[in-house]
């Protein structure tokens, strides 16, 4: 099994290119199950998650090819991806697929909307809380779909004549039941409108490509969505964004250790709320053309005290790496978890490294210190274990972070990213 070990203690100086986004990726690739024609993205990142979903689709009758995995001069890779689903060939997602990436679920909005059926497996507990599908259930059965769970498997089936538009609003905000309702309802008889939708930029990025394979949503970014719905959709073109989850990582990284660090190719609208936190630890950011720019001090990180929510407020994905970052502030912060309930097993790992951090419900004291030491850590999730990165690049010394596979699923080749900005980052394989 492979692991990063990592010899902290250089300032990061360069240009980071920032991949599209993950988060957005993957429902794009989803959307491809609802037409029969050729579905293009550009500018997909090489990643875990995304090669698992490509053999996902392929089950369901995508053909994929992959086409021009162009490097460019400043390392960055823009991968464009073709994928044309002729006809459905399976309309069961199982267990063995869908439980090892939650995001996979998803296969049910299109699949339900062009066959009228499908048979998806429930994505099962992980490791960052029990994640239900209550509003994937309630969203289609709104939408006219009997949903019947049986056997740890959700049948679902559409009415004579396809899925009915209709008025349904989320109890809560869930990112991935407002992509499926989009994807269904795109294909459903008449209007829906969703009330209290998700307002992330990954949503609006899969409205955008619905919408120019004929699909007819307004609204999207908005916590109200409209969708007329229409008799089919065709292929079309379509550009993953940047992704913003990478860009935050690699900004509070620079605030971390310190130095000057251009990140290329990414839009800093996406994480205001972010970017204007990491500001007021102590980093200058700035808007550069093509990107932005991060310049830190490292030993003058002040505490900042922030709280999980929804777009547009501050994202659970940059939770950790947040923390990481407030472990070296000069003074007590404190990071409050609204979206998920056991998103904290990052704590453990950073004071390993000599983090002081004291748990109480659903927010962390962080008593920031001077140095930090280099220890073997273990990743536990995604975007934990690249918190315990930012960590060992400010820590004194070796540490080694065991489990990589779950750095593999969402961040595209991050130590050579680092590298070449002056970190000593490597991997190591058994
Ligand atoms: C997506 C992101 C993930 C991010 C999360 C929140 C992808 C591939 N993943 O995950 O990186 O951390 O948004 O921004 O885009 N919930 C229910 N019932 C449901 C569905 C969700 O109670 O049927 C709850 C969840 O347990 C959680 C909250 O709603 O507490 C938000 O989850 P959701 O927005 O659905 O997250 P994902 O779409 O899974």
């Amino acid at each position: 099994m492979d692991r990063i070990r990592i010899v902290g203690g250089n300032r990061l100086n360069g240009v980071i290119p920032i991949s599209g986004a993950k988060n957005a990726a993957l429902p794009l690739m989803i959307a491809s199950l609802l037409t029969s024609d050729t579905l293009t993205l550009e500018n997909v990142p090489h990643l875990a998650d995304v090669e698992q979903l490509l053999r996902i689709l392929g089950n369901h009758g995508v053909d994929v090819s992959v086409n021009g995995r162009r490097e460019h001069q400043d390392g960055s890779y823009a991968r464009t991806i073709h994928f044309t689903c002729r006809t459905i060939v399976d309309t069961t997602a199982p267990y063995e697929l869908v439980s090892k990436m939650r995001a996979s679920f998803w296969v049910i909005g299109p699949l339900l909307a062009r066959e009228g059926r499908a048979r998806v497996s429930l994505p099962g507990g992980c490791a960052i809380g029990t994640r239900p599908v209550d509003l994937f259930i309630e969203g289609l059965a709104a939408l006219g779909a009997q949903m019947e769970i049986d056997g740890g498997y959700i049948n679902a089936t559409a009415p004579k004549g396809g899925l009915i538009g209709a008025h349904y609003t989320f109890p809560k905000v869930s990112v991935g039941a407002t992509h499926v309702m989009l994807m269904a309802a795109s294909l459903a008889r008449g209007t829906t409108v969703i009330g209290n939708a998700a307002r992330e930029p990954e949503i609006v990025d899969l409205a955008n490509c619905l919408n120019a394979m004929g699909a007819r949503i307004s609204g999207a970014g908005t916590s109200t969505i409209t969708i007329e719905g229409v008799s089919s959709l065709s292929g079309a073109r379509h550009r993953v964004l940047p992704d913003r989850i990478e860009t935050g990582t690699y900004a509070m990284a620079v605030a971390m250790t310190g130095g000057d660090v251009t990140l290329q190719g990414t839009d800093g609208t996406l994480l205001e709320t972010a970017l204007e936190t990491i500001r007021r630890a102590g980093a200058e950011i700035t808007m550069v053309d093509g990107g932005i720019r991060v310049i830190g001090h490292g030993d003058d990180i002040r505490p900042v005290d922030i709280v999980t929510e929804p777009f547009p407020g501050f994202p659970t994905d940059l939770q950790a790496q947040f923390m990481g970052l407030m472990t070296r502030a000069k003074g007590v912060s404190h990071v409050t978890e609204t979206i998920f309930e056991n998103r904290f097993m990052h704590v453990q790992e950073l004071a390993r490294l000599g983090a002081k951090i004291s748990l109480n419900g659903q927010t962390a004291r962080i008593e920031g210190v001077s140095r930090l030491k280099g220890a073997p850590v273990m990743a536990t999730d995604l975007r934990a274990s690249v918190s315990l990165v930012i960590g060992g690049l400010a820590a004194e010394g070796e540490t080694i972070v065991n489990r990589v596979y779950h750095l593999d699923r969402g961040f595209e080749r991050l130590e050579e990213k680092l590298t070449r900005c002056g970190a000593i980052v490597e991997r190591v394989s058994e």
